[in-house]
């Protein structure tokens, strides 16, 4: 079957890159290095089939968590993927958008961060947004507590609080909810990515590990969310 219908924004969760490593004999980092490779690909796609909005679950906030020795070697791949890979996004016209607590960033990643987005930011194809040191209770936090402070200083009242003054608060707030969220690795679950803005968004679960994920692992996703019906709480009737 063929892909038409797209969703408009696609996250994806990419896991599995340590047990990958594991698998080849391999330390952990070279599971990460592995997934790069994959980031590429998947970001050509998108590109190339103008998916408008693609947001990548890098480094979770309880990522922190982890050995010194890995958390340093992510944040240097990091800086690694950026210095590689700007001139390729630039030449895609890639918009690039970070969201997370970039305060905990080594200065070093953060700079390179800040300068290739703004490098890009004139940029009006694909947007890819990099969640690091990003978790979505923080986010939703974040917001609640701005939001208090803005009814505090009289800029807002508690009636005038709804779900679109809400998304206002949010890291998301130029991005439009997710459609299609895929987790690799074969775990079913969430790990604290996106609650608000995956309310109503379709699930896709695959056993691949995110370095062995391929084009054709992609598009069996999309063909997935192109089957579904997405009833948004209505009837099947009511969407003819
Ligand atoms: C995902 O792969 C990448 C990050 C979380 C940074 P993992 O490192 O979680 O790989 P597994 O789950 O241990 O296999
Ligand atoms: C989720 O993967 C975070 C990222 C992919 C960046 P984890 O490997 O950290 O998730 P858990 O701990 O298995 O839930
Ligand atoms: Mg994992």
């Amino acid at each position: 079957m063929e892909i038409t219908k797209y969703p408009r924004h696609l996250a994806i969760i990419m896991d599995g890159n340590g047990r990958w490593a594991k698998k080849q004999g391999l330390m952990r980092g070279f599971g990460h290095e592995k997934g790069v490779q994959t980031v590429r690909e998947v970001v050509e796609y998108c590109v190339a089939h103008e998916i408008p909005y693609l947001t990548l679950y890098a480094f979770s906030t309880e990522n922190w968590n982890r050995p010194a020795l890995e958390v340093k070697a992510l944040m240097e791949l990091l800086v690694k993927f950026l210095k590689k890979e700007a001139d390729a996004l630039h030449k895609n016209n890639v918009r690039l958008k970070a969201i997370g607590n970039l305060d905990r960033f080594p200065a070093k990643a953060k700079d390179a961060l800040l300068k290739t987005i703004d490098r890009l930011k004139d940029n009006t194809g694909t947007t890819l947004t990099l969640a690091l040191s990003y978790g979505a209770r923080e986010e939703l936090l974040t917001a609640v507590k701005q939001l208090s402070a803005a009814v505090k200083e009289g800029e807002l009242t508690t009636d005038a609080i709804d779900e679109t003054v809400m998304q206002r608060y949010l890291y998301t707030f130029d991005l439009p909810d997710v459609d299609l969220l895929i987790r690799t690795s074969g775990e079913y679950r969430i790990s604290n990515f996106l609650l608000w803005q995956i309310a109503y968004a379709e699930l896709y679960f695959t056993e691949v590990l995110w370095p062995e994920f391929t084009k054709a692992h992609l598009e069996e996703a999309l063909l997935s969310y192109q089957n579904r019906e997405r009833r948004f709480g209505k009837i099947s009737e009511q969407l003819k």
